[in-house]
């Protein structure tokens, strides 16, 4: 899913780095979970804001099968603020609160021009902005990275937008590195950003 916009660039300094405990979501969390993705990936101003319900309505329900279902190799994390020891506590959550998730699932349909078999996927990583730059995004990479493993893969995928530099230096700097695109842009999506198929192996 799209993020909305390019996320601004910002300084770390002088951050917290711990206060998240990852564990599996849980139908009791699909409220909060589709409120962060809706704020995360979806703009409110303007005539969006109109729309923001749907929007919202949409992810709850698709997440809702996702976590019902629950396939073998399907995933969704919770990362929740933990408690208030400062200063390791994310400042601004309260105990207990959702601050992130992501999802993980093995997929075997192909990004386009890309014909690399069956492959975990990720998506959907999301950190609530007031709780961002403390390392809550890589916690549930490494989530992610562990269960891929435990999965039996060597390798792990996912897209990101190309104006997205926030979460461009992020796969970055854990060692995700782009797989170059075989088939050219569609016309239609000239002057847009560019989805990027990214990939790190797993040691
Ligand atoms: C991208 C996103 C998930 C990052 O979450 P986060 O919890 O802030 O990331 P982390 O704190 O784990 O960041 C780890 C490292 O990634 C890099 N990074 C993350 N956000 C960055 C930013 N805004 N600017 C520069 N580097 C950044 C830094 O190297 C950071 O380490 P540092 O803080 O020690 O410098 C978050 O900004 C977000 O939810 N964005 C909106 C949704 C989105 O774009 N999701 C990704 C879709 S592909």
């Amino acid at each position: 899913m799209p993020p909305v916009g390019p996320t601004p660039v910002q300084p770390a300094a002088g951050r917290a780095r711990v206060g998240a405990i990852v564990r599996a979501a849980e139908s009791a969390d699909l409220d909060a979970l589709a409120d962060l993705l809706a704020n995360c990936f979806h703009d409110r101003s303007g005539w969006f804001g109109w729309l923001h319900p749907f929007f919202r309505m949409g992810i709850y329900e698709d997440l809702r099968i996702r976590i019902r279902r629950s396939p073998q190799e399907y995933r969704c994390w919770a990362a929740i603020a933990g408690p208030p020891l400062p200063p390791t506590a994310i400042a601004a959550a309260v105990p207990n609160e959702l601050v992130g998730t992501v999802e993980l699932s093995a997929r075997s349909s192909m990004p386009l021009g890309w014909n690399g078999g069956r492959y975990p996927y990720i998506a959907n990583l999301a950190v609530r902005p007031d709780c961002r730059r403390r390392g809550v995004a890589k916690q549930l990479l490494a989530a992610c990275e562990t269960t891929a493993r435990d999965w039996g893969f060597q390798d792990i995928y996912l897209h990101v937008l190309d104006d997205n530099h926030a979460a461009r230096r992020l796969y970055e700097r854990l060692g995700y590195r782009c797989i170059p695109a075989i088939a050219p842009p569609l016309p239609w999506s000239f002057g847009r950003p560019q989805r990027l198929f990214l990939h790190k192996r797993l040691a």
